[in-house]
């Protein structure tokens, strides 16, 4: 459906997209991963022409849509795309926002317009909210809208940059029900996403994106589970183990509470289980090491195995030897055990570390 060929694209300093082929067919749903700056919202731009490649070409249905004189506003209806940040018109209501495009470009008639948008609203849920302006609406609903307003073009294909990652965690199901729709309605999909959980469940395809290309191309299971390449295999060992450098005591508790939930969503991680690892570390780190350690340099690293269902926390740190079981805070070290299945402490020398705790958490 989409053959990506031989696709470059510079800019002024760096040139994210060197040699990028691909091919997509009809009904691919794609994730498309990578680390920051690897030119994956670089690749969707180029593909729907809003930033037009360098350098290579795009068939799309068998016609270079990248050679002179196509008409790029035909490749941006066919070629839908969704932005992390939603992109709505702030004084445009709900459904004036969907009739947009269809009627300013199409030439649809309002009144066919507001139809397709009402039916549209009801696919994604909010038909009672046409009326009202982007503003009233929360972010998993504005994002509802422009899926919808990306369907009123009737697209081919969905290119969507990170849908859910603006979203507040409460809010990201409601717009992954009706990605996850979409998929299985058979929409061909390219979608910016590292939420491992979600890719798994409705993708047949990753693209992993490094060295200014498709770096690795295969199924989900492989690319999560057993990736064969050098690079993925590190990138994959970075989104399922979760390392935090705690330096001082002005050190950002609620960001790093923020890192780990992160972590445990895209582990498929249930939210006690979140709650448990959440509080292994508050207690151990903040309640327990910080106002012991003189100039605390403290190591934790969260990684959890799909085998034995369980999940270890190393924490190593600086300064004497100290044991846990050793604080004077009582209840701190209570709340640990009843955090943790097991904590074990042993001395070690290692990358400037003298003390290590291991704790093992099960899911159940
Ligand atoms: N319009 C632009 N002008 C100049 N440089 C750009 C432009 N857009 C992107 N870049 C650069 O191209 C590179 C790739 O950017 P891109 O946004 O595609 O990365 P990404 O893989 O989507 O990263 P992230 O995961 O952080 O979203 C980056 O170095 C970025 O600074
Ligand atoms: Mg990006």
């Amino acid at each position: 459906m989409i053959e990506l060929i031989h696709l470059r694209k510079e800019f002024e300093t760096v040139t994210p997209l060197r040699d990028v082929n691909a091919v997509i067919k009809r009904g691919d749903v794609i994730s498309v991963i990578g680390p920051s700056g690897t030119g994956k919202s670089t690749l969707l731009r180029c593909m729907n022409l809003i930033d037009p490649p360098t350098d290579g070409r795009i068939i799309f249905e068998g016609e270079d849509i990248t050679a002179p004189g196509y008409d790029a506003s035909m490749a941006r209806r066919r070629i839908g795309m969704v932005f992390q940040s939603f992109n709505l018109f702030g004084h445009l209501t709900v459904v004036e926002n969907i009739m947009f495009s269809p009627v300013e470009t199409l030439g649809v008639s309002r009144q066919d317009a507001y139809d397709k948008a009402m039916q549209l609203l009801k696919q994604v849920g909010l038909a009672d909210r046409a009326l009202s302006y982007p503003d009233e609406l929360s972010g998993g609903q504005k994002q509802r809208v422009a899926i919808a307003r990306a369907l009123a073009m009737d697209p081919d294909v969905i290119l969507l940059d990170e849908p859910t990652s603006a979203l507040d965690p409460s809010l990201v199901g409601e717009v992954e029900a009706v990605i996850k729709d979409l998929a299985q309605s058979g929409k061909t999909m390219l979608i910016v996403t590292h939420d491992m959980r979600f890719s798994r469940s409705i993708c047949n395809r990753v693209f992993y994106m490094d060295e200014g290309g498709i770096y690795d191309d295969d199924v989900p299971e492989v690319i999560f589970d057993a990736p064969r390449k050098e690079k993925t295999r590190r990138f994959i060992k970075q989104l399922k183990v979760l390392e935090l450098m705690i330096e001082s005591d002005t050190y950002d508790f609620l960001g790093d509470g923020a890192e780990v939930d992160m972590y445990c969503y895209r582990n498929q991680l249930s939210p006690k289980h979140a709650y448990r690892i959440r509080s292994a570390i508050e207690e151990l780190v903040r309640q327990i090491l910080l106002p012991e350690l003189a100039d605390p340099k403290i190591s934790a690293v969260v990684e959890y195995s799909e085998k034995s269902d369980r999940t270890t926390i190393t924490v190593r740190y600086n300064g004497p030897p100290f044991d846990p079981e050793d604080t004077e805070n009582d209840l701190a070290l209570s709340m640990l055990r009843i955090a943790s299945d097991s904590i074990v402490y042993d001395r070690i020398d290692e990358d400037g570390f003298t003390n290590r705790v291991t704790m093992e958490l099960s899911q159940s």
